[in-house]
Formats: structure tokens, sequence, C-alpha cells
């Protein structure tokens, strides 16, 4: 498989970085193409846990090249952070680190107005991570943002620097009755990351275009995930990229041409951080038992995560809108205790039942969730290590969610080790 796409195909942190850790054993190189560091992609490696924000998770894999592609909003700092945290840990980026010259820059005041628009909104809260994705994007969108390339040039630097400050400052002062930032620290600190970023600066595109030429195994990685897309998600409670295929595409430079194979990650329940809607939620001592057996904090922000059971109904949805090819099912240990486990396949709404994902906002709040129950198997199965280990009501569980979202499972996680992913 020279190309291959990994996507989250529910609400985020359903174990990308896990999955693409153990793919990048076969891969060469590891792109990242769409968000910033609002992404916490955890991998553990004997025992030793790995937050990834911005680096692509092919990077603990020594030989393996990485990419940060021209569709993500990048943070000097929390690169700049990454990095020292793998240094730390005795892992050289040295010559296999390449940053898209066209990757949109945040800024501090990308931050501030990420969080003071936050701190302000009341009950349009979206909840976001508050590393300043939104306003970044606002910036490209508007264009007006500064991509790498405009950083590496002290003249257009300055003079963007300046229209663009002026502006935030305006916002943060009016509006929100923030302090204004200096635009000599600004400037000044900026100069400093970009001397730092310039040995990483490269087109992207043409090296993975040479790679994908020469059949290099490529892993693209996505980071959160269908419901949370800007154009598929539950609107507006979404990030501002798209994390579904088309973003693969728009944000590495690699054509659509070149994607073989769509693998979508999946919990074996359901979670959400932040705002918006989520039918299978269970705001009780279920969500809460979820919650202790996932360990579900956020990688990032370290919120709790809301809990919930798996949704046939935005699994088929996600399937669609990506062209997944097969599902990697994560954390199925995490229902281990569960007497009976509840597999949502349809909302009623007061217009009747639907088996589709809906657009508007407000049927998708207030539906109901159908669900069919099952068994639960009530065994540990950390110990499993391959598709015939697992209990018999385990891999019926599997079979059912393959045969309700129409896409066949090829992975399951049983364990956060490397080992505890199974070939099924
Ligand atoms: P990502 O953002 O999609 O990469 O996912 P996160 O890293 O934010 O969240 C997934 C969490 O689940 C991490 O803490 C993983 O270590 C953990 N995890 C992944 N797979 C499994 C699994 O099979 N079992 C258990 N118990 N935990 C897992
Ligand atoms: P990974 O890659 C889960 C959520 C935020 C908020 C919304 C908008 O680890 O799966 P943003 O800061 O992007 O403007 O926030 O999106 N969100 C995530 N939820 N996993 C993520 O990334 C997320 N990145 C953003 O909680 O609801
Ligand atoms: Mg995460």
């Amino acid at each position: 498989m020279s190309v291959q796409l990994i996507v989250g195909a529910q609400w985020g942190d359903e174990g990308k970085g896990q999955i693409v850790d153990r793919l990048s054993e076969n891969a060469e190189v590891v792109v990242r193409y769409q968000g910033g560091a609002n992404a916490g992609h955890t991998v553990y490696v004997n025992g030793e846990k790995f937050i990834l924000h911005l680096l692509p998770s092919g990077i603990l894999h020594r030989e393996v090249l990485c990419v940060i592609g021209n569709g993500l909003v990048f943070d000097p700092a929390a690169f700049f952070e990454e990095l020292g945290f793998l240094k730390e840990n005795n892992i050289s980026v040295d010559g296999r680190l390449k940053i898209s010259d066209r990757v949109h820059i945040i800024f501090p005041y990308h931050k501030k107005l990420d969080q003071a628009r936050e701190s302000k909104a009341g009950g349009n809260k979206i909840g976001t991570t508050g590393r300043g994705i939104g306003p970044a994007y606002v910036d490209k969108f508007n264009r007006n943002g500064i991509r790498l390339a405009e950083m590496l040039d002290d003249y257009s630097l300055k003079q963007r620097l300046e229209q663009n400050l002026d502006l935030a400052n305006r916002i943060l002062v009016d509006d929100y009755h923030e302090p204004p930032l200096s635009f000599v620290s600004v400037f000044e600190e900026s100069k400093k990351f970009a001397d730092r970023l310039k040995p990483f600066a490269a087109d992207t595109a043409i090296i993975l275009n040479d790679a994908w030429k020469s059949e290099k195994n490529i892993l693209l990685e996505g980071a959160q995930g269908a419901l949370l897309d800007i154009d598929f998600g539950t609107y507006p409670f979404v990030t501002s990229s798209n994390p579904t295929c088309g973003g693969a595409v728009t944000g590495t430079g690699l054509p659509a041409s070149a994607i073989e194979d769509v693998l979508g990650v999946m919990k074996a329940y359901c979670t959400r951080v932040g705002g918006g809607p989520f039918p299978s939620e269970e705001e009780n001592e279920t969500g809460e038992r979820l919650r202790e057996a996932g360990q579900e904090y956020g990688a990032t922000t370290g919120r709790p995560r809301r809990c919930g059971w798996f949704d046939v109904v935005s699994a088929r949805y996600s399937a669609r809108i990506n062209g997944l090819n097969a599902i990697a099912l994560t954390k199925l240990d995490v229902l281990d205790s569960f007497e009976k486990i509840k597999i949502c396949t349809s909302y009623t709404t007061a217009d009747g039942e639907l088996t589709e994902f809906p657009a508007n906002l407000r049927v998708l709040q207030d539906c109901k969730p159908n669900y069919i129950e099952v068994d639960g198997w009530q065994t540990e199965i950390s110990t499993c290590r391959s598709f015939g280990d697992l209990p018999e009501k385990a891999q019926k569980y599997v079979g059912m969610l393959e045969e309700l979202s129409g896409v066949p499972v090829r992975y399951i996680s049983v364990g956060v080790e490397r080992e505890q992913t199974i070939q099924k």
C-alpha cells in the first residue's frame, strides 16, 4: 500500500496516534495534513507515554521521514516545546522532519483571540482548545494569513505582522476589553522562531510527490475527526479544518488519485470533548463508568470527555463521506466490565425515525437515540493477541459493528501497547 489515509471517524480522540504509530513500522513517510496543536495524539512505547500535538505520530520510529503539510495552522512555540520533549527522550529528528513553507503560522494574537472569544461566548461557547486554531484559519481564508514562506522573509513578516496585529489588537481591546499585544515583542519572537524554523522549511508537495512516485509507503495522519469537520461535522460545534479525506489532498499537495486506502479510526464506544450535540451520550453513571475505564480525559486540555455508546448513524455517515475501506476499532477492552452494551442504530425525532445523520443541529440536539442491546463479555481481553483469542461475545460485538456500519474492521486494539493492536 503506498499512500494510506488514517482519519478520525468520530469526534476525535479515537486513538489515531496509536494506530499511526503501529502502521509506521512499515512506513517511510508520515504526514500531518490539517489542524494544529489542538490535536493530542497519545502513543505508548514500552510503558512510556508520548503525547504529540503537531508532529506526526510516525516520529517515534527513527527511520521515518515526518512531514507537516501545508494544510495545518502551525504554532512555532508548541512545535519547539514538542521538539524539546522528544530530545529529552533521546529521539532525534535531524534530517527527517520537514515543514511545508506554505503552512499558516499561529501567532500569539490568534491564541488570545480564540481564548477571549470563548470566555465571552456564554451559551454559544464551542469549547475550543484555546490553541488559536479558528482565528488562524480565519486569517488564512480571509487572505491575510502569514505563511512560513513570509515568516522567513523579514520584509514580508514585518509588513504583514504590523497590519495583522493592528487589527487583532483592535478586536482584543474594543470587543473583548483585553490588553493589546506589543508589536516589537511579537515581531522579535517571530524572527527568532523563523531562524530556527529555516532548516525545516521545504516545498513538501515536491517531497511527497517524489516519494509517491517512487512507491514509498506514505501514511497521511488526520487530526480531530469527521464529526468535527468544518463541512461535515456538527457545525458550528466543529474545528476549523477538514479532517475528512478532502483535507488530506488540499493539505499535502498529493493528488486525490494517490490515496489507495482509507482507514477510519473509531472507538468501540463514543466520546466528545467540548460543546455540541452527541445523541448517544450517557450523562449518568454509565458515562462515568466509560470515562473511568477508558481514562477519557483530553490529551491536550485534560478536560473530561463526554462518553456514550457506539453510534451507527454517525459511523455510516463518516464511512460515506470519507470512503472508508476499513475500520481500526480501538479501546474494545474498555467495555470488558459491562454486563450489557448498547449500540445506537437510529434517532427518533419530531418528524419520525432518522437513520441518516442530519445537518440541522436542533434535530440532532433534540433527537432520542434508539438502541439495540447486546450481552457484554465480562472478561479481560487485554492479553488477547488475535481475533480468535477474543471471547465469542466480543467477536460478535465487532461483527455487529461491521454489519451495521457497512465497513469491515481491520484492526482491533485492546490496550495501549504496540502488541495490543490486533490485525483481524
Ligand atoms: P487521538 O487523538 O485519536 O490520537 O487519540 P488520543 O490519544 O487523544 O486518545 C486516545 C486515548 O486512548 C489515549 O490515551 C490512548 O493511549 C488510549 N487508547 C488507545 N487505544 C486504546 C486501547 O485499545 N485500550 C485502551 N484502554 N486505551 C487505548
Ligand atoms: P485529536 O486530533 C477531540 C474539539 C474541541 C472543540 C472543537 C473546536 O486529538 O483527535 P478547536 O480548538 O479545534 O477550535 O476546537 O473541536 N477538538 C477536539 N476534540 N480531539 C481533538 O483532536 C480535537 N481538536 C479539537 O474540543 O470542541
Ligand atoms: Mg486526541
